[in-house]
């Protein structure tokens, strides 16, 4: 289940041009499965109408000239006090400054006074503003205090100018919202290691031996670790999408390259998720320049790659995955075995509507004792959730 089903989610909207945006965020996170209570300050309702918001959230929208709930509770202390997560995008440079002194003369810092709830604050103002040493100093203590701060975009602003100070767009406050609420879940103080993506192995300064991986499984597998409160290290291939908000980047494009960069990020991890799509086999020899046309048949000799999970000793859980054409259980078995794995997540590439570059997959999850778990075909992202479950049950029986 995704982290934003049932998340109760307090969203302030302060007084900015970029005020638009949050209507589109309250609507991803409804779609969600989020129940989104909408506070707008009097100059928020200057660029957007709580209508908007009400239609969009299916639910009442509080602003200064309604600071009650329909059972006549004080609104601030009750949305303060169910919320999950209390956000502020926009969030100006006043909102900001409110919400660093305590303030709680409008209903939104009064809101996020009167909550446990985490916060979070995305900017969007003027560069100027923004890097003021007012702001910066109002935005440090906020985090000091735990909020998680959203950085600005960059880009063209209201005002004509360019620079950084653009709410970022609402897929990336939804992932901040995403992490925000899972950072007391149960990965919370572990460190997670994710591969994802293909590897290219050059034979001359252009061609190269791939895989059609698509990163779209280790993306996912990131992302629902980091939504469980872990510190996510992502060592990401050849990818046609990007690393997810909030998670340690490291880019590569060869099989060694992967080693390198995971070498470094398993030092002290707790798992290890192997989900890249390692090619097996590079050139003997790889040509400084271009080869050329010359007719007739050419060969290409081959050396095989290092297996990256025999080289990568350590104490912690291991999970490998099995692309398998034929034989798929005995060979995902024999995988875990021999690579002496805590867990394979088998999957079948013959089929269209699994595994490389689909949008979905289907994973049979076998474990070290024998037991095995069917995933039956549904998105990549609820299939990460499944192998992170697991990861959590192998972490808590050690
Ligand atoms: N793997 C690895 N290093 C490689 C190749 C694969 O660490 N050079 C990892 C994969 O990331 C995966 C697991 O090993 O977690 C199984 O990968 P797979 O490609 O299914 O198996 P191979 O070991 O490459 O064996 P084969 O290609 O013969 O099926």
């Amino acid at each position: 289940m995704s982290i934003l089903e049932g998340a109760r989610v307090v969203l302030c909207v302060s007084g900015s041009i970029a005020a638009y945006k949050a209507a589109e965020l309250s609507s991803k996170l409804t779609q969600a499965g989020s129940q989104v209570d909408t506070v707008l300050t009097k100059a928020a309702t200057s660029f957007v109408a709580p209508l908007t918001f009400e239609a969009l959230t299916a639910r009442a929208v509080y602003s200064e000239a309604a600071p009650m709930t329909a059972d006549h509770s004080i609104a601030h202390v009750r949305l303060g006090q169910d919320a999950d997560v209390i956000v502020f995008a926009p969030a100006t440079a006043a909102a900001i400054a409110r919400l660093a002194q305590g303030l709680t003369d409008d209903l939104a810092t009064a809101t996020a006074l009167a909550s446990p709830a985490p916060l979070v604050i995305a900017p969007a103002m003027e560069p100027q503003m923004l890097g003021s040493d007012a702001t910066q100093a109002n935005l440090r203590t906020l985090q000091e205090r735990g909020a998680h701060v959203v950085s600005a975009a960059e880009g063209r602003l209201a005002s004509g100018r360019v620079g950084r100070g653009r709410l970022p767009e609402p897929d990336v406050l939804l992932d901040a919202i995403r992490l925000t609420l899972g950072r007391a879940g149960v990965l919370k103080n572990r460190t997670v290691v994710v591969s994802g993506g293909g590897t290219r192995e050059y034979l001359d300064p252009v061609r190269f031996l791939g895989n059609p991986s698509s990163g779209k499984q280790g993306v996912a597998l990131a992302r629902a670790a980091r939504d469980r409160g872990a510190l996510v290290r992502l060592v990401l291939g050849t990818a046609t999408v990007e690393p997810p908000y909030g998670v340690e980047v490291a880019r590569v494009t060869t099989a060694d390259e992967m080693l390198a960069a995971l070498r470094n990020a398993v030092q002290g991890c707790d798992a290890l998720i192997m989900n890249a799509a390692v090619g097996d086999y590079r050139p003997q020899e790889r040509r400084e320049t271009k080869l050329k046309r010359a007719g007739g048949v050419v060969r290409l000799e081959l050396q095989p790659t290092p297996d990256l999970l025999g080289e990568l000793p350590g104490d912690f859980i291991r999970i490998g995955f099995a692309a398998e054409s034929h034989d798929h259980a005995a060979n995902a078995r024999a995988k875990l075995h021999a690579k002496e794995l805590d867990a394979i997540a088998l999957n079948d590439i013959t089929k269209s509507d699994r595994g490389f570059g689909a949008d979905t997959n289907a994973v049979t999850l076998i474990t070290a004792d024998g037991s095995e778990r069917d995933i039956a075909l549904r998105s990549k992202d609820e299939v990460a959730e499944a192998v992170l479950d697991l990861v959590a049950e192998l972490l808590a029986a050690r």
